[in-house]
Parts: C-alpha cells; sequence; structure tokens
C-alpha cells in the first residue's frame, strides 16, 4: 500500500465501494467522513492506511492485493523480518513487489529450499496450523547408514522434547559415501524438527533442503529465485 495521497473518490472505489462516478455521488450527498468531518467537495485527498474514511458511519479500508510466492531460499538467509544481527532477511531477495510479504513458517539459517511468502495472514495461519496437517517435505543428507529400524522407529514417532512426533514418511534414497540422502514428509512444524528427529537415531543431519508443501513442488526454480503461485498452486499445498 502506497503512503502517497490520492483523491477520496478514488481511494472510495479502489476499497471496492462503489464505481468512482457513484463513490462521487456519495461524497456529494455527505455520507462519506475522513478524520471525523464530513467531506463533500472533490478536490479531498487522502492517505491509504492512514486517514480514517467512514461510509454512511463505517470503516471503509483498502484491500491490499494478495500476493503468494514460492522462493528458493538460499542458505546463509533468515526467515524474520528482520534480523538484530545484521544477517540477510529473504524479504531482501524478493524485488518489485509492492506487498508487505512475510514468510509462512520458518526454515533455519543453514536450511535452503522451497520458502512460501504472503502479505495473507489468513492463508499463512491456515497452512500452518496442526488441524490441516500440511505436509512439508525435506531432502536431506544425513551421516551414516540408518537401518530399515531405526527409519522406521522415525516413522512412527519418537519422544523429543516431552512429546511424540506424529507419523512421518521417509524414503531412504541413495548412499553418497559415508552418508546417505533421504526424503522426509512431516506435517508438524516444530523448530528444527528434521535435525532433531535424525541427531535423535544417531544420524545427524549434514544438509537439509525443503522440496515441498503438500504437491506444490520446488521444481528447478534456481536459489534465491521466486515465482508467484496462483490458485491451483495454492490449492495443491493442502493434497
Ligand atoms: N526441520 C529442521 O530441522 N530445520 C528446518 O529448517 C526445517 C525443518
Amino acid at each position: 500500500m502506497s503512503n502517497t495521497p490520492i483523491r477520496l473518490q478514488k481511494y472510495l472505489a479502489q476499497c471496492g465501494v462503489a464505481s468512482r462516478r457513484k463513490c462521487e455521488k456519495l461524497i456529494a450527498s455527505g455520507r462519506i467522513t475522513v478524520d471525523g468531518t464530513v467531506v463533500m467537495e472533490m478536490g479531498k485527498k487522502v492517505i491509504p492506511g492512514k486517514s480514517r474514511v467512514t461510509w454512511d458511519g463505517k470503516s471503509v479500508k483498502s484491500k491490499e492485493k494478495v500476493t503468494y510466492l514460492l522462493l528458493n531460499k538460499p542458505k546463509g538467509y533468515v526467515t524474520t523480518l528482520s534480523d538484530p544481527q545484521g544477517r540477510p532477511v529473504v524479504v531482501s531477495l524478493i524485488k518489485n513487489v509492492s506487498a508487505r510479504l512475510f514468510p509462512v513458517g520458518r526454515l533455519d539459517l543453514d536450511t535452503e529450499g522451497a520458502l512460501i511468502l504472503t502479505n495473507d495472514g489468513q492463508f499463512a495461519q491456515k497452512v500452518q496450523h496442526p488441524s490441516h496437517e500440511t505436509n512439508k517435505t525435506y531432502e536431506a543428507l544425513i551421516k551414516g547408514h540408518p537401518r530399515r529400524a531405526a527409519i522406521a522407529t522415525l516413522e512412527k514417532g519418537i519422544l523429543l522434547e516431552g512429546k511424540m512426533t506424529a507419523p512421518a514418511k521417509i524414503a531412504l534414497l541413495s548412499r553418497k559415501g559415508d552418508n546417505s540422502l533421504i526424503r522426509i514428509t512431516i506435517h508438524e512444524g516444530r523448530k528444527r524438527q528434521v535435525k532433531k528427529m535424525f541427531a535423535h537415531s544417531g544420524h545427524p543431519v549434514l544438509h537439509l533442503k525443503r522440496t515441498a508443501y503438500g504437491k506444490l513442488f520446488l521444481g528447478n526454480l534456481p536459489s534465491g529465485k521466486y515465482r508467484q503461485l496462483d490458485f491451483r498452486d495454492l490449492k495443491k499445498i493442502f493434497l
């Protein structure tokens, strides 16, 4: 949302009150107030997000366009909006988007991969709320070669910080020398969960990448790049 003053009728139309011509009529009929005062002339300018505008006594608010992006987060970026230690923040990678975006959930500093950014708070809550059990898939390079029994135990659930982990799906993808590449899908969002689970089984994570939210895959999006998500993409998150 810009802070540039705009004409009242234009602001009302942008907020979805009515067409600009009809908004002019509303103003002329004395039904609109700005900062507590009835405004009947057309030249009045307001600052979106700052001026208090009412129509028949009810507040009129700007609808910021909702935006959804899928970013391939590089290592070394924090997923908070600012960082007291001055480390780079993921939102600094987003260019030419005026919406005030925030990340949906978190990824560790040294984790890379799929990160959704949006300005839609309700959507963000839905993705993160445990009741929706949104699947998140990661690929991890782990130390050693875990036995099938160890994998089965992790899949069933382990006691982590006094609470059992929910069932997970784990696939052993390949061996890489002394290490193993695995894929894990979980629907919880506990802090550093994947790393803690594998550390618990004696196979610490050496490298971690989130590859999907539900059936929305990162694909070959280059590191540090992002793409807009459309309605069909958003549906895939909950599959
Ligand atoms: N699990 C982790 O351990 N780290 C992440 O960044 C995400 C999931």
